[in-house]
């Protein structure tokens, strides 16, 4: 798998556990006035679906590359889906930001950097690929032993405080943050 892994060619299964993940997370924002939504990875629209069914009077916009996963997908309503590579830009805004990486660790995390220099959100929840293996390279991430908490409290996102985090069985963990308040 790599970060052009079209979702058509990921297990259904990891999809789905990813997508009961993802259904965690979003019960933990209480936040009523959620009416804007980015999906970066869009794939089959798992997230898609279970963020327009947890926040049901919100839009949301979806980008997908691949022509064949989206022609695939699910496309609730409230979703529309731009097939073709997100691109960020400066000014874009969404309450809640979706970026369900394929490969994104926090020693290779380019691509979750690069979308939020440009996309200005409140919420994100993004997929971390390397904790299926974590108990195999936590040396590598400074951890002495495999510990998934203390790898989301090291995981730093300027501007963002770790609301929670959820992994189901061995699929891809996956993380909230919200944006910090502005001090001063
Ligand atoms: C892990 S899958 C997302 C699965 C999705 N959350 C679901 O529930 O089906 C990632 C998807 O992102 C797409 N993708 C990768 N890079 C992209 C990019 N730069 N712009 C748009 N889509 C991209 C891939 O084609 C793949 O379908």
């Amino acid at each position: 798998m790599n970060h052009d892994t079209p979702a058509v060619d990921i297990k259904e299964k990891d999809l789905n556990q990813n997508t009961q993940a993802l259904e965690e997370l979003l019960s933990k924002i209480s936040d009523e006035s959620i009416s804007s939504i980015l999906d970066i990875r869009y794939g089959l629209g798992g997230w898609a679906e279970k963020a327009l069914e947890t926040f049901p009077g919100a839009k949301l916009i979806g980008y997908e590359q691949d022509a064949n996963t989206a022609a695939r997908a699910v496309k609730p309503k409230g979703a529309t889906v731009r097939v073709k590579r997100f691109e960020p830009t400066k000014g874009m805004k969404a309450d809640i930001l979706l970026a369900d990486f394929n490969t994104t660790t926090c020693l290779k995390r380019e691509t979750l950097d690069h979308a939020l220099r440009y996309v200005d959100c409140d919420y994100l929840v993004f997929t971390d690929v390397c904790c299926s293996k974590l108990h195999l390279n936590y040396a590598s991430y400074g951890l002495a032993e495999a510990d998934l908490k203390k790898y989301w409290k090291r995981f730093k996102v300027d501007g963002y405080k770790l609301i929670g985090f959820a992994r189901v069985h061995h699929a891809a963990s996956s993380a909230l943050y919200i944006k910090k308040a502005p001090t001063g």
